[in-house]
């Protein structure tokens, strides 16, 4: 597996793949990898004849508040786990590479960035855009890997592709749990055992949903409230958002008459934990 932090050199890698012939997939992470993130590998392996992670924790997408000092940075281990899963080439860049003196343009994000994590994390997914984008422009790959977990994001980057014309398909990849269901996270490190089970709220509030909407239960109101009271007796701190949304336009759903996605973000302590499901009516 090669590792490389240079763009001009990986440019001209990938550059040289494709003139081969190879196809291409493309994982961008941020690092602290968990089974979630080596699914996403493992799915362009599958898929593609060279499977290639990036490595950045990217600071345009944290908030001044949120925890791009302390998010965790376990490099050695990461590219461990990626040489085992058959990764072909890991591009980890330094801050200084990604976002040079006088570094100014960014990417204006599309609509649907604009509720749910838009509002309560300003300018995060301007950071994302941006960087997704500029990793897209160093590893030209024909397929990008994302996980279904960050689900607005994956909506962002696919309107961001269709608005701007770039030439590369995205897979959302399932959503990889613990064994009791909770969402494999970077981010569920940061909980105290306690905190760590009240997080199976999240869980446990798109079951519920799930179970109501197979009932037959049509109100997006009352799943969104069942929703809440799952979290509220599963004790999470407080909920930023339980919602019924339009899988592609993210818009809340009255009615439900077909696939709709249960979407939820709650804090545990200082710790912000997302999830969602697809539900499909039978
Ligand atoms: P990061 O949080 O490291 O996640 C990298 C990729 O792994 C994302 O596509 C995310 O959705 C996916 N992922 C995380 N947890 C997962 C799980 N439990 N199951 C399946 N996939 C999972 O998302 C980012 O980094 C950044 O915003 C990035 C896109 C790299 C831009 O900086």
């Amino acid at each position: 597996m090669k590792v490389l932090s240079s763009s001009e050199e990986t440019y001209r890698l990938v550059d040289q793949m494709r003139m081969e012939g190879k196809r291409i997939g493309l994982v961008p992470t941020m690092g602290a990898l968990h089974e979630g993130h080596l699914s996403l590998v493992q799915r362009a392996k599958q898929q593609c004849d060279m499977a290639i992670a990036t490595i950045f924790v990217n600071p345009s997408q944290f908030g001044p508040n949120e925890d791009f000092q302390k998010y965790p940075r376990t490099l050695q281990n990461d590219l461990n786990l990626l040489a085992d899963k058959g990764c072909d080439l890991v591009f980890t860049p330094t801050n200084a590479q990604m976002y040079p003196q006088g570094h100014s343009t960014f990417i204006e994000p599309p609509s649907v960035a604009e509720a749910w994590e838009g509002p309560i994390r300003p300018g995060h997914f301007r950071g994302v855009a941006t960087i997704v984008l500029k990793l897209f422009q160093i590893l030209p790959a024909h397929v990008g890997y994302f996980g279904r977990k960050d689900y607005q994001q994956v909506a962002v980057i696919r309107a961001m592709c269709r608005d701007l014309n770039l030439p590369i398909a995205i897979e959302a990849c399932q959503t990889v749990r613990e064994s009791d269901g909770l969402a494999m996270s970077s981010r569920n490190r940061y909980l105290s055992p306690s905190e760590r089970q009240r997080a199976l709220g999240l869980f446990r509030a798109l079951e519920a949903a799930e179970k109501l909407i197979q009932e037959g239960c049509i109100s997006g109101r009352q799943v969104e409230q069942a929703m809440r009271k799952e979290l509220e007796t599963s004790l999470v701190d407080s909920i930023d958002y339980a919602a019924i949304v339009h899988p592609d336009t993210l818009e809340s759903i009255e009615t439900i008459d077909s696939e709709v996605v249960g979407i939820i973000a709650a804090r545990l302590g200082a710790t912000r934990l997302i999830d969602n499901a697809t539900f499909r009516l039978t």
